[in-house]
C-alpha cells in the first residue's frame, strides 16, 4: 500500500529547484530608508527562514528576531524592517503579529501564496501555493534575503548561492543518508542536536519528525546540553532513543571536543549518528544540514506507513479556533 499519496518524495526531491525559483521571486523588491533591525514574524514551517536567517546574519552588526507569536517586541519602529512570512496567508498570530508591526509604522514585506495577508499587506512578495508551509522552506526563506540583498543590507556573494545549489542537487547523497538513518531510528524516539549557532537545524529536524513521521521528537544544543540534559541519559533505557548530532566543520574546537566525548559517555545509553554539513560557505552547510533532516523524516514516515503530508490535527485545531 503506497502511502505518500501526495508525493511528498518530489516535492523534497525538488528543493533544488524550489530554491532557483525562490531567488528570482524578490527581483525588483527593495525597502528604503533606515534600516537598524530586522524581524521575521511567522509560525511552524513559515518560521524556519527566520530561524535560517538568523544564523546566517549571526556575525552582521543589525540584529535579528524571529517572532512565533501574536506581537512584535516593545523596539519595533519606524526603522525596523518585520517581514510576515506565512505560507497560507491566514495564520492568526502572522496576522496579528503584522498588524501590531503596522501601528509601529515599521516597514513591512509580506511573503505569502496568498490569504488575507496577500489581501492586506502593501509590500507583497507572492509565492507558489499547493504546498504544505514546511515544504516550502525556499519560497520563504530567499525572498526575504532577496530583499535584504536589493535593499543594501546584506550582501549575499553568488558563489554561496551556486555552492548551496550545487550541493543540494546532489540529491541521492541526501537521499541514501536519510534512507539509512531513518532505518536506525525507527521504532525509537529521535534527540537532536546541533551547536548553540545552528540549533535551528537541530529544531527544523524535530518539527519535520513531528508533522512528516508524526512522532515526538526532541532536540537541544551544545554546550548547554552539557551543563543539564547529560544527566538525563542516566535513567534511560536502552533502545528508547537516538542521539543525532549535527556537525559542522566551523563548529567551536571545545564544542567539537565536547560532542566527542558526550558521545562516548551516551553512547551506553543510545545508538549515536552522526550527520555532516557539506560545504565551505555557512549557507550550503545550513541547507545540507536541513536537507538530511528531510529526507530523514521522509523516510521514517514511509517506515511507519504514516502519509508524510498530511497534518490533519494541525488543520482541525485550526478550525476549531475560527
Ligand atoms: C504545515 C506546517 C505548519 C504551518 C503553520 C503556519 O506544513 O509546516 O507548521 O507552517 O501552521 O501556517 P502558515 O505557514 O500557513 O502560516
Amino acid at each position: 500500500m503506497p502511502v505518500d499519496n501526495s508525493n511528498m518524495l518530489k516535492v523534497i526531491e525538488d528543493f533544488p529547484q524550489q530554491c532557483r525559483t525562490a531567488l528570482e521571486l524578490p527581483k525588483g523588491m527593495s525597502v528604503s530608508g533606515k534600516v537598524d533591525k530586522i524581524v521575521v514574524c511567522g509560525m511552524g514551517g513559515s518560521a524556519v527562514g527566520g530561524d535560517l536567517l538568523k544564523i546566517y546574519l549571526h556575525n552582521a552588526k543589525i540584529p535579528i528576531f524571529v517572532v512565533r507569536g501574536y506581537n512584535v517586541p516593545n523596539f519595533v519602529d519606524e526603522n525596523t524592517l518585520v517581514f510576515a512570512v506565512s505560507y497560507s496567508g491566514n495564520t492568526e498570530e502572522t496576522l496579528s503579529a503584522y498588524e501590531d508591526a503596522l501601528k509601529r509604522k515599521a516597514k513591512i514585506v509580506a511573503v505569502t501564496s496568498g490569504g488575507s495577508l496577500g489581501q492586506l499587506a502593501k509590500k507583497v512578495i507572492k509565492i507558489p501555493s499547493g504546498l504544505q508551509p514546511r515544504a516550502a522552506l525556499g519560497y520563504t526563506f530567499f525572498p526575504v534575503l532577496g530583499v535584504l540583498a536589493n535593499s543594501a543590507i546584506v550582501d549575499v556573494k553568488s558563489a554561496e548561492i551556486s555552492e548551496m545549489l550545487s550541493i543540494l542537487s546532489k540529491t541521492n547523497d541526501f537521499k541514501s543518508l536519510g534512507e539509512k538513518i531513518a532505518k536506525k531510528i525507527q521504532n525509537r524516539t529521535p534527540i537532536v542536536y546541533a551547536s548553540e549557532l545552528l540549533g535551528a537545524i537541530a529544531y527544523r529536524w524535530k518539527t519535520q519528525f513531528n508533522e512528516n513521521s508524526k512522532i515526538a521528537a526532541f532536540c537541544h544544543v551544545f554546550s548547554e546540553m552539557n551543563h543539564n540534559e547529560i544527566a538525563s541519559y542516566q535513567s534511560m533505557s536502552k533502545d528508547r532513543y537516538t542521539a543525532i548530532f549535527i556537525r559542522d566543520k566551523e563548529d567551536n574546537e571545545r564544542v567539537k571536543k565536547r560532542m566527542d566525548i558526550t558521545k562516548e559517555i551516551i553512547s551506553t545509553k543510545v545508538d549515536v549518528e552522526e550527520v555532516f554539513t557539506k560545504g565551505e560557505h555557512l549557507l550550503a552547510r545550513v541547507f545540507s544540514g536541513i536537507y538530511y533532516g528531510d529526507f530523514v523524516s521522509y523516510y521514517l514516515a514511509l517506515a511507519n506507513k504514516t502519509d508524510p503530508t498530511p497534518v490533519t490535527v494541525i488543520e482541525n485545531l485550526k478550525k476549531k479556533l475560527k
